[in-house]
């Protein structure tokens, strides 16, 4: 397993580029089982879920190649309907299977996904959806069984008391192309991955209206054709690059930082006083000075509100703003798996139901060896880390991987001294491994 090894307070300077979003490819990965003609999707990230996704498809009977490192050449010619449980169970984002082999075969076997540390993620209104097309839903056995020969168009409000699903919206989304009649998704996400799922199934012909609004008219065809398709850019990556240089002595530039993207973002960025310009071709330059934003406060919620998946990284923002600031997660109901390895390093942060009160001051943060739980607490851990006194380890790794292409190389280019080692390089008294 790998470490990173962090210095902090380095300045950051210079230019860095986001890779492709995992969060579209994945559905656009499952989204190529819909034809049997071949899929090229371009400005895919090197990560393990995604290689993992690639493994599935091929499980189920795809043609796969990757003719480069962000290239994959998808042919669903032949596939069969059964996800297994032992691909299945280590991946969530496997469940947006479910639509596209509804779809494609008319039924589908999917292991239920399990849940994982921010929470446990059900899936029942990615079934809910299912069922208002007129399929035969029935869970068994820890596995999903869909009859959808006699499924139909239909009304499905997807809503939950999480608001919006947005792997469940790719999934009804995917059934509701090849499944005859006309299907409205009302309360359906519009993540821009949501909308990016949308035009790659546009290019293969299907039929739909409302892309990038809550609500999605489909109206079903018999096939789909293969396209050549180019994922958006991670504006995940894009904002925890802009987070970092906001609370650093730091002048960059992020190229794949669309800001029609990242509105939520930047407004709070504004409300903290950060120092940044919006340049022509989704690039935005950050300037950083340690200790001088304002805090505020920040709710996450389904898009266009705050991302849940930048939370992490404004609590180490925060961490180091002076002053008092509160961040409620309102998406997941665990989500502050950084919290107690911030407060490690010195962090000042109590957690109060669904919000992490904020006590920041100017460099409170000290080096210490700390633990990644989740993908996100990963790139909180190591924003923390950059801004710290001294010397941080950051162990598995392998979470961060899961999200972040060549995190520590891009790091390094703006001037970080990030190092990533093998485990048994770490010094023994620090691991927490046992
Ligand atoms: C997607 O997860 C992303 N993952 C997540 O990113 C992201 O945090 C999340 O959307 C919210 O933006 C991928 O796209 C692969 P949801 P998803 O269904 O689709 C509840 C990352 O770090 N819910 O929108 O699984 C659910 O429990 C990952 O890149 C139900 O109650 O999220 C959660 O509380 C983490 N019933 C909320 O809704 C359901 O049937 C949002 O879940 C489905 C979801």
């Amino acid at each position: 397993m790998d470490v990173f090894r962090i210095n902090g307070g380095r300045p950051l300077r210079g230019e860095v580029t986001v890779s492709g979003a995992k969060n579209a490819c994945l559905p656009i990965f499952a989204a190529t089982l819909l034809t049997g003609e071949t899929c090229v999707i371009e400005n895919v990230p090197d990560l393990s879920d995604l290689r993992f996704m690639a493994e599935i498809i091929e499980n189920l009977g795809a043609e796969v190649e990757r003719p480069d490192k962000n290239t994959w050449r998808i042919t669903a010619k032949n596939i069969t309907h059964r996800a297994p449980y032992d691909l299945v169970r280590r991946m969530r984002a496997s469940v947006c299977l479910l639509g596209p082999l509804v779809a494609r075969l008319k039924k589908a076997e999917v292991s239920l996904p399990g849940g994982c540390v921010i929470g446990p993620r059900p899936i029942d209104l990615h079934l809910k959806g299912l069922a208002k097309l007129n399929c035969e839903v029935d869970v068994r056995a820890g596995y999903v069984h869909i009859d959808a020969k006699r499924a139909r168009g239909g009304h499905v409000f997807l809503g939950g008391r999480h608001g919006s699903t947005v792997t469940g919206t790719a999934n009804i989304l995917m059934a509701a192309v090849l499944t005859p009649g006309v299907t409205r998704i009302e309360s359906a996400a519009c993540e821009p991955e949501v909308v990016d799922l949308c035009k790659m199934l546009l290019s293969m012909g299907a039929k739909i209206e409302g892309v990038g609004s809550h609500c999605l008219t489909i109206e079903g065809v018999d096939k789909l054709n293969g396209t050549t398709y180019r994922v958006i850019d991670d504006r995940i990556e894009a904002g925890t690059y802009l987070i970092a240089a906001a609370m650093l002595d730091a002048d960059i530039t992020v190229n794949g930082a669309h800001p029609e993207d990242l509105s939520a973002l930047l407004d709070k960025l504004e409300e903290a006083g950060a120092d940044f310009s919006i340049e022509l071709g989704g690039r935005i330059r950050m300037r950083g000075t340690p200790g001088t934003l304002n805090p505020v406060d920040v709710i996450t919620l389904p898009h266009p509100g705050f991302p849940t998946d930048l939370q992490a990284q404004m609590c180490t923002l925060m961490s180091v703003t002076p002053g008092l600031s509160i961040i409620t997660e309102r998406v997941y109901p665990n989500r502050f798996m950084h919290v107690p390895e911030l407060q490690r390093m010195g962090a000042d942060i109590a957690i109060e139901g669904a919000s992490a009160i904020v006590k920041g001051r100017r460099n409170p943060l000290s080096g210490a060896p700390v633990m990644a739980s989740d993908l996100r607490a990963s790139a909180a851990l190591i924003l923390a880390a950059m801004a710290a006194h001294g010397e941080t380890w950051v162990q598995r790794i392998y979470h961060l991987d899961r999200g972040y292409e060549n995190f520590d190389e891009k790091l390094r280019g703006l001037g970080a001294d990030v190092e990533r080692l093998n485990q048994d390089q770490m010094p023994k008294d620090l691991s927490g491994e046992s």
